[in-house]
């Protein structure tokens, strides 16, 4: 099990047989990387961050994006040693072992596929925002919105208060999962087009709420503190960090590509470390107008977004006329519109109806390849990673997890899919950490053509930086993450420890073995 390594230069030999498709250079890299990482985390749960923490999730954006920043120099060292698809699955394959690899690549299925879902939620919102400034159509509340879900004990629990099932979200995450498997390819401007639009989005909204700041919004600045109030998890600014962190997630959707990089041992490491660079300061800049011109106060101090209690609060609030961001299910719309930019901010929702769908795609593009690869791998079922021949897509597996995503998008709310992705995330960033240093330690000669700086620094902030945001997550989403380890250990033990590939021996490159497919966004020219 933990003796199951699969050897780099087994690794690297599959990586050197693919190297005639390499066409991504620096600038499509980062631009790929922005196409993933701006979504519904910065569309969407900026007001769920501002419920968390007031004024103060502008430290939120700060310690997460710190996180990612020491977690991406991590990313990069591996990513650019071994420039193969499977991320953090893969380099975890090669250093800490088998049972190892398939827990992070069973956590990565939180990450992608959940995270899939939750900007499913995150459009859905945009969506029947957008359609009621429109034409003033509002679908019945129960089919906007799943459940909120509760510990009751060891057992969830639904309140349906919230909702029943979110159809919007449904269908979204439907449409995009069927594109997938027909191998539609977006043109390389389409995609281009998209990335601009969610910038240009961004920008506007900069430009518009810039001047709008008043400095008394941001009083009080940290109304729930840095933990928030006693009794409560996931609270406060580091709780908001914890959440809002999820703003950032997709910039490892770069080192997916790394198959299909030209000279990728430089260009990868830019990619990672652009692209989140880029995102960073249009958030920084976002929250700030977002906060300064209407301001981002709680309902009430210690209340959970999402909750019952919240939605109640919301309910009241908005019958007496006040319309606060926190209680907005299309942040960065609501606050355009309460500023009286009402068609800048119908324009920030349709940039958003239409560019989510692309991060929906990416991530479960990201999801289907790391079940390519483990498939590959001999550790999930080959079939699943069966071809079609004609849409040349794993039709199967991209079927499936559609499916999955679908579910979860009908049944749970934004915010709480947001964490659950994160503690997936935050799992495989933090094995990320660990192997750049059992690396140094154990093959320091071999060649690192990207080196993180101060690894023995900057490796043990990552990891610690990991496990304080897991930490602070909410109870529940931070259960999710034991839970579905133990549900993945089953799977391994019945399955992939049997039929993998390297436990019967086989770690030489096979000619035959399948390619990954190809990328369904294009690079971008
Ligand atoms: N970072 C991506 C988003 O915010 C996942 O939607």
């Amino acid at each position: 099990m933990f003796g199951r390594v699969k050897p780099l230069d087994a690794i690297l030999a599959t990586a050197e047989k693919k190297s005639l498709h390499r066409s991504l250079g620096p600038v499509q890299l980062t631009l790929l990387g922005v196409g993933a990482i701006i979504g519904t985390g910065i569309f969407v749960l900026t007001a769920a961050a501002a419920q968390k923490a007031g004024p103060g999730m502008m430290w939120s954006f700060v310690i997460a994006g710190f996180v990612c920043a020491v977690a991406a120099l991590c990313y990069s060292e591996l990513a650019s040693m071994v420039p193969v698809s499977g991320s953090a699955y893969t380099y975890s394959y090669a250093v800490v072992g088998e049972m190892l690899a398939w827990m992070v690549g069973w956590a990565l299925i939180l990450e992608y596929a959940v995270a899939a879902s939750a900007v499913s939620v995150g459009w859905s919102g945009y969506f029947m925002g957008l359609l009621k400034s429109l034409t003033g159509f509002e679908l019945p509340a129960m089919l906007q919105a799943g459940p909120t879900w509760t510990m009751n004990g060891l057992l969830p629990h639904a309140d349906f208060s919230t909702g029943l099932i979110n159809v919007p979200a449904i269908v979204v995450a439907l449409l995009v999962t069927w594109l997938l498997m027909l191998g539609t390819k977006e043109s390389a401007t389409f995609n281009a087009i998209l990335v601009a639009i969610k910038v240009a989005a961004l920008t506007m909204f900069i430009v518009l709420t810039l001047p709008a700041i008043e400095r008394e919004h941001f009083a009080p600045f940290a109304p729930n503190g840095w933990f928030g109030p006693a009794g409560t998890t996931g609270m406060g600014i580091v709780g908001a960090a914890s959440s809002i962190f999820f703003a950032y997630v997709g910039f490892d959707a770069v080192s997916t590509a790394a198959e299909e990089t030209k000279n990728p041992q430089r260009n990868v490491p830019i990619g990672l470390i652009g692209s989140l660079a880029i995102c960073t300061v249009f958030y920084l800049l976002v929250a700030a107008g977002a906060i300064g011109s209407i301001g981002a106060q709680p309902t009430a101090l210690g209340v959970a977004p999402g909750s019952a209690e919240f939605t109640q609060q919301c309910a009241a609030l908005l019958a007496s006329g006040q319309e606060p961001l926190v209680c907005s299910n299309e942040a960065l719309a609501h606050v355009l519109r309460a500023i009286n930019y009402t068609y800048a901010g119908d324009l920030i929702g349709l940039a958003a109806n239409l560019a989510l769908p692309s991060v929906i795609l990416m991530m479960l593009y990201g999801q289907t390849r790391i079940f390519f690869v483990m498939a590959r791998d001999g550790l999930l079922p080959e079939k699943l990673a069966t071809v079609h021949p004609k849409w040349k897509t794993p039709h199967i597996v991209t079927a499936m997890t559609g499916v999955f995503v679908a579910i979860a998008a009908a049944l749970l709310p934004v915010g709480q899919l947001a964490d659950i992705s994160n503690s997936g995330t935050l799992f495989a960033f933090f094995m990320v950490a660990i192997a750049v240093m059992l690396l140094r330690a154990r093959d320091p000669n071999r060649v690192r053509p990207f080196r993180t700086p101060a690894v023995w620094v900057v490796g043990p902030i990552a990891a610690i930086g990991c496990i304080f945001l897991y930490w602070n997550l909410p109870f529940e989403a931070k259960m999710v993450l034991p839970v579905w380890g133990a549900i993945g250990l089953v799977f391994y033990f019945a399955y992939g420890y049997r039929k993998s590939h390297v436990g019967q021996g086989h770690v030489e490159v096979h000619e035959g073995d399948a390619d990954v497919p190809p990328m369904p966004v294009p690079p971008i020219d």
